[in-house]
């Protein structure tokens, strides 16, 4: 377990449980209420998804959310928690650039609250993690599955199936902590790719949908309680099946992901 004095949780902390072999335990909030069940049911990072797009906005896709609701959640969930590290995503061209990703991320910590900042992809991303890392932010990439990019993709699938995919995404992961990303996550891949791109970097390596050899585990809270109304993915449990309450449900979830019986 972390034993930094700090009482909320920071990345180097992440790094410390990485280095330990303890397993990372990652889920969704969008408010003050699930973010103090989580809190106390001993899960580590806190992220505010822009899946909250379609959890919350009840969109089908997650491009449709903008800068000021992901402040707006990011703020409910930080009065919430108290241990939990919070990592709260860009949403959709909030960082086409490097100073609108600077400009974006001001916002996210000064007014949501934000310890970390997260963004899909690689490749042209690289520069921005730099840009966001030289001005003292701290970044979690996302590779693999990349939501924000759905109309290019055209549907939710497997990502880095084929060899040549699985190596740009490896060199992604590896340039991405060559900029300083502090954790990765990384969505919907093979769980032999995941596994070498975990044991590859230093940093955290938390997955969805990518097997069990990763450092940590994240879910949308609302498909772990079975209550998300559209697509739940097939790598999802629904923990409240065998729980008679929703924080019984999050334990068993801490619980499964830290002795490795989830995923
Ligand atoms: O938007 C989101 O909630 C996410 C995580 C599930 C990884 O990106």
């Amino acid at each position: 377990m972390p034993t930094t004095s700090a009482i909320l949780l920071n990345h180097l902390d992440l790094l410390e449980m990485k280095e330990k072999g303890e397993k990372i335990v990652c889920l969704t909030a969008y408010d003050a209420s699930f973010s103090a069940i989580l809190d106390a049911s001993g899960v580590d990072l806190i992220m505010v998804g822009d899946s909250l797009g379609s959890v919350i906005q009840g969109h089908p896709i997650t491009v449709y959310v903008k800068l000021e609701e992901m402040v707006y959640h990011a703020r409910c969930v930080a009065r919430g928690r108290q241990r939990a590290l919070l990592v709260v995503d860009l949403p959709f061209l909030s960082y086409s650039t490097p100073e609108q990703a600077l400009q974006s991320s001001a916002r996210l910590i000064q007014e949501g609250q934000a310890q970390m900042v997260k963004l899909e992809g690689g490749g042209s991303r690289i520069a921005i993690v730099s840009h966001l890392v030289e001005h003292g932010i701290p970044v979690c990439g996302h590779l693999g599955l990349l939501p924000q990019s759905i109309h290019q993709l055209g549907r939710y699938s497997k990502q880095g199936k084929d060899q040549a995919s699985a190596n740009t995404m490896l060199a992604d992961a590896v340039a991405l902590e060559q900029a300083g990303a502090s954790v990765l996550v990384l969505e919907c891949v093979p769980s032999e790719l995941a596994k070498t791109i975990s044991e590859r970097l230093d940093i955290p390596v938390i997955g969805i949908g990518a097997g069990a050899d990763c450092d940590g585990q994240v879910l949308v809270l609302y498909d772990l309680l079975g209550i998300s109304k559209g697509y739940i993915p097939a790598f999802s449990r629904n923990f409240m099946d065998t729980s008679e309450t929703i924080k019984g449900a999050v334990e068993s979830y801490v619980d499964a992901v830290r002795t490795g019986q989830f995923p």
